[in-house]
Formats: C-alpha cells, sequence, structure tokens
C-alpha cells in the first residue's frame, strides 16, 4: 500500500554522542566513549554528529572532543562527521581533529542564544562570517538555527522571524541548515504551521528537522515533516539529548523509533531498527538510561491483548 505521498527515502544524522552525552553530568570516560560510538556506527550510520568544541565549562563531558573524533573517523571510513562549534575557537578546534562538517550553533530566540553562547543573535550572525572563511575548502558549514519553533523563555517563535533569519544564514553560503525544536513542546500543528511559511526560504539546500520529544510529540512531528516533503533528521539512540541551558527540555527523537515508524510507512532509511534497538538497550552498560524511546522499551516482547467488545 502506497502511504500518503511520503519521501522515499530520508537520512538520519545520529546525534546521541553530542546531544545525547552532553548533559550526562557523570563524565563518560574517553575509551568508553569511543567504544560506545563505534557500536552505534556497526548499526549502518552515515552520518554523526559525534562532539562539540566548546568550552570544557560549559560542557565538562565532551572536553575530550579532540580525542574521540579522530579516533572514532580512523576506524570508521566513509562516515560523514559534524562537530558542534558556538565560535572561532571551536571551529580551529573542530578542523584539527579532521570534522568533515562545523556545526554552528545559534538561536532564533535573543534570550535563548544569550543563555546558551553568550552572544545576541547579530553577534553570532557576524561571528559566523570567520568561522566560514576558516573552513571554506576544508569542510561543509552547517548551520543549526536552535530554538526554531519553541523558547523555553519566549513561547513559541514566530515562523516569519525565523524565515527571515533562514535568508541572512543562506546568504553567507552556508552548505546545510537544521532547524531545532530545541526544548520538545511543540504542537505538531504550530510544527507543521513554522515548516510551511519557512519551507520557501529553504529551497535547494539541505534542511535538517532536530526534534526534542519532551512532550512526547517527537514522532508525530517527524510525520508532519514527512507530510511536508522534509527528509533529513537528527535523532538520537536511547531518545538521549537535552540542552543544558534550555530548562525542562527533555531527550531526542529516539532513532531507532523513527527508523522503525519510516520503515512502516516505507520511507528508506538504510537503517535496521533491530540493530538499533539493540545497541540503545547496551547503554545501561554504560550507565546510561534510554529516554522515551519506545522500541528500545518495548521491542520484541508479546503484544498486549486487546480487550474484546461486548
Ligand atoms: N572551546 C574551548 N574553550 C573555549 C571555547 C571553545 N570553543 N570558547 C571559549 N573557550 C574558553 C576560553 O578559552 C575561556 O577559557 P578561560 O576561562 O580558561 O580563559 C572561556 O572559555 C571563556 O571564553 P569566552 O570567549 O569569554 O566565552 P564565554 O564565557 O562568553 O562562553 C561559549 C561562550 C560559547 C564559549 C560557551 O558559552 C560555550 O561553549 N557554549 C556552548 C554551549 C553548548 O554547547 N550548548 C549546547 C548545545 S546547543
Ligand atoms: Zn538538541
Amino acid at each position: 500500500m502506497e502511504f500518503n505521498n511520503l519521501p522515499k527515502n530520508a537520512i538520519i544524522r545520529e546525534v546521541c554522542p553530542r546531544d545525547g552525552f552532553q548533559s550526562v553530568k557523570e563524565f563518560i570516560p574517553t575509551e568508553k566513549k569511543i567504544e560506545f560510538i563505534n557500536a552505534m556506527l556497526a548499526t549502518g550510520v552515515k552520518e554523526m554528529e559525534i562532539t562539540s568544541f566548546v568550552s570544557p565549562k560549559a560542557i565538562p563531558q565532551l572536553a575530550d572532543a579532540k580525542d574521540v573524533l579522530p579516533a572514532v573517523k580512523a576506524a570508521n571510513p566513509g562516515v560523514e562527521f559534524t562537530a558542534l562549534v558556538p565560535n572561532l575557537k571551536g571551529a580551529e578546534g573542530a578542523l584539527a581533529a579532521g570534522a568533515d562538517v562545523l556545526n554552528i550553533v545559534f538561536s532564533c530566540s535573543e534570550s535563548h542564544n544569550m543563555a546558551n553562547i553568550r552572544r545576541t543573535v547579530e553577534q553570532s550572525l557576524a561571528g559566523m562570517d570567520d568561522i566560514i572563511a576558516l573552513a571554506r575548502g576544508k569542510a561543509k558549514i552547517c548551520v543549526s538555527m536552535a530554538t526554531s519553533f519553541m523558547c523555553p523563555f519566549e513561547g513559541r517563535m514566530d515562523p516569519e522571524r525565523v524565515k527571515m533569519l533562514i535568508g541572512k544564514v543562506r546568504e553567507k553560503g552556508v552548505d546545510i541548515i537544521t532547524l531545532a525544536e530545541t526544548i520538545g513542546t511543540c504542537t505538531p500543528k504550530d510544527f507543521t504551521e513554522t515548516l510551511r511559511v519557512v519551507k520557501p526560504a529553504l529551497e535547494g539546500i539541505p534542511a535538517y528537522l532536530h526534534i526534542h520529544n519532551t512532550y512526547g510529540f517527537a514522532a508525530m512531528n517527524v510525520k508532519c515533516a514527512l507530510d511536508e516533503g522534509f527528509n533529513k533528521f537528527d535523532s538520537a539512540i536511547g531518545g538521549l539529548g537535552g540542552c543544558p541551558f534550555a530548562p525542562g527540555a527533555a531527550g531526542n527523537a529516539a532513532t531507532e523509533d523513527l527508523v522503525y515508524l519510516m520503515q512502516s510507512m516505507g520511507v528508506e532509511t538504510g537503517l535496521d531498527p533491530l540493530k538499533l534497538v539493540a545497541v540503545a538497550r547496551s547503554l545501561k552498560d554504560y550507565g546510561l538510561k534510554t529516554m522515551g524511546s519506545l522500541c528500545a522499551s518495548a521491542f520484541g516482547k508479546p503484544k498486549p491483548e486487546i480487550p474484546q467488545q461486548k
């Protein structure tokens, strides 16, 4: 059965090692991190946001970025590795460590941009120029626009503002744009509304969606995005994730859930949900817990009996 008019393929960029690990309090030893990341990649993941080159005071868990990236990259040829960078110093570190894509992050809302990277939006936009000049010819440039849908401090983001900011970012000649639902509270209706408003501004550039799952709407928002023709997503194995500078934000859409969902609708991701579930379940061996991953908690268990209508 042909199900609606969905894209035939989708790309998943695995973000567990960055977004998932960044708010884990207890430091995961570097060798353990590398071992777990290699296990994630063994499922066939072809794009991964592996770490952040940020201040170790802001994100202590990712202070080993310069060791993790080269070690994993050497063991996994053919995978595109993205590293989050907040400023020029981060970009220098990411390039030296061999990042294929620099992911420059800023927020659409002033208050979250200030809380997260201590810059006004204008300062962030201006600061991108140096990073782009440095990286030109060495790595692709992705710009992630946090709080594109909801802000923890300002509420619903005006879609017209997001569209305007996409225009400003595109003037700089970047390669990829990511719109992030940073706090995971956007309803499918509002999510769709924003996508419809901004879609014309994204014509001709790969556009990823990064969706958190605080209210449990992530999978629904992914389905809405597919309906609107979007087919590139960030997600995290085990549903891990959350921005430490966005109060109340829970984990990401779980990769295993998205892959299972998409497979059930005939949208090919090239990934095997069963292998992903196995890796998600192994999180506990690293002292980590899945967050809201339905497949990792229930896959393969007997189906519940549906009571007969009397
Ligand atoms: N990597 C490592 N260290 C960095 C750095 C980077 N990219 N950028 C700045 N630093 C260090 C500086 O060397 C300085 O160190 P010192 O105190 O030992 O001298 C310190 O951080 C402060 O530098 P400054 O330029 O004044 O930055 P800041 O205090 O205004 O912080 C950021 C700004 C962007 C560096 C910081 O807020 C940050 O790293 N944020 C990342 C947030 C994040 O990852 N959020 C989740 C993802 S959305
Ligand atoms: Zn996130």
